[in-house]
């Protein structure tokens, strides 16, 4: 067993592991972080993406000794004191789900990319989503609900002048949070 200490969703959390044992795995069956879900273990669906240190990752692709010392938000950490960060809304409002098992990864994804890129075309959504798979819904929401959080995005950075000085949206992932160690 190897012990590691992780920042998840805003708490620090310092447990033994399995060296095996995936990220995925720790955050579902050790923290109980079950948003985060697994649909195909073979690194090909994005349903399991959360982000470490900001980044997106598949969480059945690395092992949570690799964690360590990093800080992972999942689906679980991005609303703030009871308000949904912008995609979660623009999902919902867009209806781009169905069954819902791709969405938490969806969402860890588009966010990333919306951090990368405020402003994307339809194209690269598409490319940018696609490591992440949909069985039931089809992309076409789920492209509508990336491109009313960018729209968001860039409208608040125009009203309140917090847009870059070539005029582009703030970031998104300002929602996002940083460390916060509780223990
Ligand atoms: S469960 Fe990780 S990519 Fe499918
Ligand atoms: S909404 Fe069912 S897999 Fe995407």
């Amino acid at each position: 067993m190897t012990r590691i200490t992780v920042n998840v969703d805003g708490t620090k959390y310092s447990d033994e592991v399995e060296p095996r044992t995936l990220l995925v795995q720790y955050l579902r069956e050790s923290l109980g972080k079950t948003g985060t879900v697994i649909g195909c273990d073979t690194s090909n669906c994005g349903a399991c993406t959360v982000h470490l240190d900001g980044t997106s990752v598949k969480s059945c692709n690395m092992l949570a000794v690799q964690a360590d010392g990093h800080e992972v938000t999942t689906i679980e950490g991005l609303a703030k004191n009871g308000e949904l960060h912008p995609l979660q809304t623009a999902f919902h409002e867009c209806h781009a789900l169905q069954c819902g098992y791709c969405t938490p990864g969806m969402i860890m994804q588009s966010c990333d990319l919306l951090k990368n890129n405020p402003d994307p075309s339809e194209q690269e959504i598409r490319e940018g989503l696609e490591g992440n798979l949909c069985r039931c819904t089809g992309y076409q929401n789920i492209v509508k609900a990336v491109q009313q959080a960018a729209r968001q995005g860039k409208e608040s950075g125009q009203q309140s002048g917090q847009g870059d000085a070539d005029g582009n949206p703030v970031d998104l992932n300002e929602a996002e949070q940083t460390v916060g160690a509780t223990s």
